[in-house]
């Protein structure tokens, strides 16, 4: 029988209950999945916080890898036995097994394990499109990243340092600062005991920095902007610590700075990009620029275990899920 995480309220953890399910045949343009790993990301808290509005009761998730155990007419993209990972499908990653339109898919070449692939469906894609796409880095630049040592945070850490990117990442612990600092981050700020505007201050001989890419939220906001340069750019992809809201008149004052707001949904369409962007990432672990694990590993009946420790800023680098 498959077992997968379902929840019928919006609330914490204990909300995701595990059920037998019934995984139907795949229909025209859908494919079945047997998966192997499930990857946990803050934007399934942000579902199941209620966030993110979506129906209930529902399934959670939208990232994982497996192999294709069944196909319905008219699918062209993947074929049965194949290797594949999706990011940002429909709910109902948290799944032994599923069915999803093949449209999502992306096959995975022989030298990406499963285990790395799990990875970097959400957060090496996330590290691409943040760096490549939404504000292009060159190499040389001087940059800020907040919860550098988090799934998305070791990626980029390693990302940046292979273009020549300085990275200055913040993390909360003394531990959390060595794991950046091992994956390439050149400076750490540890926001637990040191000021993040004084230090970023102090390693740009006050002139601050280009480019902020704040997935931390509101906590981070004020000392983001002050980070800034003149006419810097916010990158504000992340509400880890809860919403950000803008006073445009700071920007002006802060020194005519912008802001962007980027959702990784809008950065995969059409489907040939989406390909595109996973070479790059497969290309970047293909040339051992880019060694990404999980850091934590947890069985599908423990997705509330999961969530308790990503939210509570207990997990380093990528969370999975062994369905
Ligand atoms: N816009 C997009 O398309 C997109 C795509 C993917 C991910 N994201 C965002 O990127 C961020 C990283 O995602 P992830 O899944 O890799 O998570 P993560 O970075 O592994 O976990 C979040 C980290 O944020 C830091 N943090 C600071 N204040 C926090 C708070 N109040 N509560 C919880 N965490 C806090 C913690 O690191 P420290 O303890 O070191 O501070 C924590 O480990 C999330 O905000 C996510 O929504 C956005």
């Amino acid at each position: 029988m498959s077992k997968a995480i379902r929840f019928y309220e919006i609330g914490g953890p204990e909300v995701l209950k595990l059920e037998n399910v019934e995984v139907g045949d795949p229909g025209p343009g859908e494919v079945r999945i047997k998966h192997t790993f499930t990857a946990v990301n803050f934007i399934d808290v942000y579902y199941r916080t209620g966030f993110y509005p979506t129906a209930l009761p529902n399934g959670l998730g939208s990232d994982a890898v497996g192999v294709v155990e069944a196909i319905g007419p008219d699918v062209t993209e993947v074929k049965v036995g194949q290797r594949v990972g999706y990011l940002m499908g429909p709910l109902g990653a948290y799944a032994t097994e599923r069915v999803i339109p093949a449209r999502f898919l992306i096959p995975l070449p022989d030298e990406v394990t499963d285990r790395t692939a799990a990875t970097l469906m959400m957060k090496g894609m996330t590290a691409q499109y943040l760096f490549r796409q939404v504000y292009p880095l060159k190499g040389g630049e001087t940059i800020l990243y907040h919860a550098a040592a988090g799934g998305v945070g070791l990626i980029a850490c390693q990302w940046a340092k292979a273009m020549g990117v300085k990275m200055i990442g913040t993390v909360s612990t003394d531990e959390k600062a060595a794991l950046a600092k091992a994956n390439g981050c050149e400076h750490v700020i540890v926001t637990s005991r040191e000021n993040i505007v004084d230090r970023v201050k102090e390693i740009t001989d006050g002139v601050g920095v280009p480019v902020v890419y704040d997935s931390v939220g509101k906590d981070t906001l004020d000392a983001s902007l002050s980070c800034l340069s003149i006419r810097g750019t916010l990158v504000s992809n992340g509400t880890s610590s809860g919403p950000v809201i803008i006073d445009a008149h700071q920007l002006a004052l802060k020194g005519s700075l912008s802001v962007t707001r980027p959702a990784m949904a809008h950065f995969i369409q059409p489907r040939s990009h989406m390909l595109s962007m996973a070479n790059e990432v497969f290309e970047m672990v293909k040339s051992g620029k880019i060694v990404s694990e999980p850091k934590q590993i947890y069985s599908l009946a423990d997705a509330a275990e999961a969530h308790r420790a990503l939210e509570s800023r207990a997990t380093t680098g990528a969370t999975v899920l062994v369905p």
